[in-house]
């Protein structure tokens, strides 16, 4: 019986994780430590909330002490938790040092103290930074050029040091753009295909010409348990879809998907110091023998229905009605 501690469990990766997790596996534990800001969501776990075999535990990670009494018979620690957004962390950074740093920094400590065995930082490839040609490979050096990417270079560092200095079982995984069910809908393939099932216009940056390698939820969290099981500790793996878009194109299958008009696009201000392209090789852990499971456009048809099937989920949230019901629901303060 393993115990697995997922952190930041109730957002769009680490629930799809969980849901991955207990679809697998019948004897394991899983204990999700999320702090449930804006982007955490306890209804993408209604279906597990009730099973034995997992607790939900409200807490931030930079919280020594609940990370303490969470860590104490832990076996693998999966750190998802972060504030994401690109956007977001242009307007207001302070979080993303506090969570992405300090959370991680907090994490590690409590790791090392109880001797877990195997702890996976949940990085991303925007560490690079962009990209104009080729693909970048895990010993590349890290340009970040966002407060978001900078954060998570300075986490995924930080977990490398701690495999370096004290012999930590640690591995650092970096994925490219995901899509699927329960992403917020902030990021672009769930704000557009919300917006279009609403008629409403969808903004793009700049020329609409930034690539993104996008690879489905389920895609990653595969890989994520893959690399925690055969991955070498101290190691970085690329993941990637290798499915390379521009926003036009993505922008266009949604349009289509949905049958909708291509008046909806509307071209904006481009975002500040927006990456024109993000590309790893995964040739790494190719050689160890993963590689995405999901056809591209199949796996955007899963997606597109699931936002048109499960409006309930994502118009509580646009409407700002979410965390109201949730405190309610889950009777917190
Ligand atoms: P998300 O924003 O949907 O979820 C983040 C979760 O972390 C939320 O549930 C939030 O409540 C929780 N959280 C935030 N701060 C916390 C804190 N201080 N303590 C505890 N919980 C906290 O993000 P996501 O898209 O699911 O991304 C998950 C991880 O994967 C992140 O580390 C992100 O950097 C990484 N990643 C994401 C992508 C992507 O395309 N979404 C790609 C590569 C890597
Ligand atoms: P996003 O989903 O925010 O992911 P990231 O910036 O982390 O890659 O954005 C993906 C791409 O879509 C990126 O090039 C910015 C662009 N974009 C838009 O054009 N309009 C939007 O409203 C959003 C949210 C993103």
């Amino acid at each position: 019986m393993k115990k697995y501690l997922v952190t930041g469990g109730a957002g769009f990766i680490g629930s799809n994780y969980i849901h991955y997790l207990f679809e697998k596996y019948s004897d394991i534990q899983v204990i999700n430590l999320d702090k449930l800001t804006y982007a955490g969501n306890l209804e993408n776990l209604r279906e597990i909330e009730n099973r034995p075999d997992y607790q939900f535990v409200e807490g931030d990670i930079c919280d020594e002490k609940i990370v303490d009494d969470l860590m104490k018979d832990v076996d693998y620690v999966i750190n998802f938790a972060a504030e994401s957004h690109v956007d977001r962390s242009i307007g207001s950074p302070d979080d993303f040092i506090k969570t992405d740093v300090y959370g991680t920094f907090v994490l590690l400590e409590s790791a090392r103290k109880y001797k877990i065995k195997k702890f996976v930082q949940i990085s991303t490839d925007e560490v690079y930074g962009s990209i104009e040609k080729g693909s970048f490979v895990e010993t590349d050096p890290l340009m970040p050029s966002s407060p978001y990417s900078a954060s998570k270079s300075g986490a995924d560092r930080l977990a490398y040091s701690y495999f370096v200095t004290y012999d930590m079982p640690v591995l650092i995984t970096r994925c490219s753009n995901n899509f699927g069910q329960y992403q917020y809908p902030e990021k672009l393939i769930p704000l557009f295909i919300t917006n279009a099932i609403e008629d409403k216009k969808l903004p793009i940056y700049g020329d609409g010409k930034n690539v993104r390698d996008w690879i489905y939820v389920l895609d990653h969290c595969d890989a994520v348990d893959f690399i925690l099981h055969n991955g070498k500790n101290g190691e970085v793996y690329n993941i990637g879809g290798g499915n390379e878009r521009n926003n036009l194109e993505i922008t266009e299958l949604i349009l289509n998907g949905l049958g909708k008009s291509k008046n909806l696009m509307t071209f904006v201000e481009d975002r500040l110091g927006h990456d024109r392209r993000y590309s790893v090789d995964c040739r790494k852990l190719e050689s160890l023998g993963w590689r995405p499971k999901y056809e591209f456009s199949k796996a955007m048809d899963l997606t597109i229905d699931w936002y048109k099937n499960n409006q309930w989920w994502w118009k509580k949230i646009k409407s700002g009605e979410y965390l109201d019901y949730y405190k309610k629901q889950y009777k917190m303060k």
